[in-house]
């Protein structure tokens, strides 16, 4: 009986966890200060380029290093851990519209890359996150690149 709550519990708590992954990942990212820690994304002009649609006239996209070394190495896929931020500006490109992002997570979405997607509000409020059919339906044209645009992995 004791043990049946504990269990129930822990289920609860994974459940809530996995609930919550886009706000645990934001916080991290938060605390990770990107825009100076990370690399700006090989590929594209470092800093702010021109985008193409559905992300925003202007852009900046930064790797992690553990994204950043694949992609040097090309490696031909993205390891565990790799994360992309991508800031999504106004055509004027000073206000923050949107920050989307994938994390690279093994065995969370096999058929589709092993991606977790989120979106989210400039004041980190979560707009979508998880296996969302949009970012995977149109990010599957760049399957031989790991479901990634902006530079070659291999
Ligand atoms: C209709 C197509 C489309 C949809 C839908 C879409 N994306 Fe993208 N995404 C792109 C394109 C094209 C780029 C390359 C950026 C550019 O140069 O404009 C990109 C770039 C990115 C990048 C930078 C890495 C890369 O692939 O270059 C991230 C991160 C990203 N998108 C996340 C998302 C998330 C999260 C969603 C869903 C909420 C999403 N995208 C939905 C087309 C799409």
């Amino acid at each position: 009986m004791k043990k049946g709550i504990f269990v129930s519990l822990l289920l609860a708590a994974t459940l809530v966890m996995s609930a919550g992954g886009a706000g645990q990942l934001w916080r991290t990212l938060s605390q990770s200060h990107y825009v100076t820690n990370w690399h700006y994304i090989p590929g594209k002009p470092p800093g702010f380029y021109q985008g193409t649609e559905p992300h925003g006239a202007v852009l900046r996209t930064f790797v992690n290093n553990i994204a950043y070394d694949a992609i040097q190495a090309k490696a031909g896929g993205y390891p565990e851990g790799a994360v992309i931020v991508k800031e999504n500006y106004a055509p004027d490109g000073k206000k923050l519209g949107a920050i989307t992002v994938m994390k690279k997570v093994k065995g969370y979405d096999p058929e589709n890359g092993d991606w977790f997607w989120a979106k989210y509000a400039p004041d980190g409020k979560v707009l979508a996150e998880g296996k969302v059919a949009g970012c995977i339906a149109c990010h599957s044209q760049a399957k031989t690149q790991d479901y990634v645009f902006s530079t070659p992995i291999r």
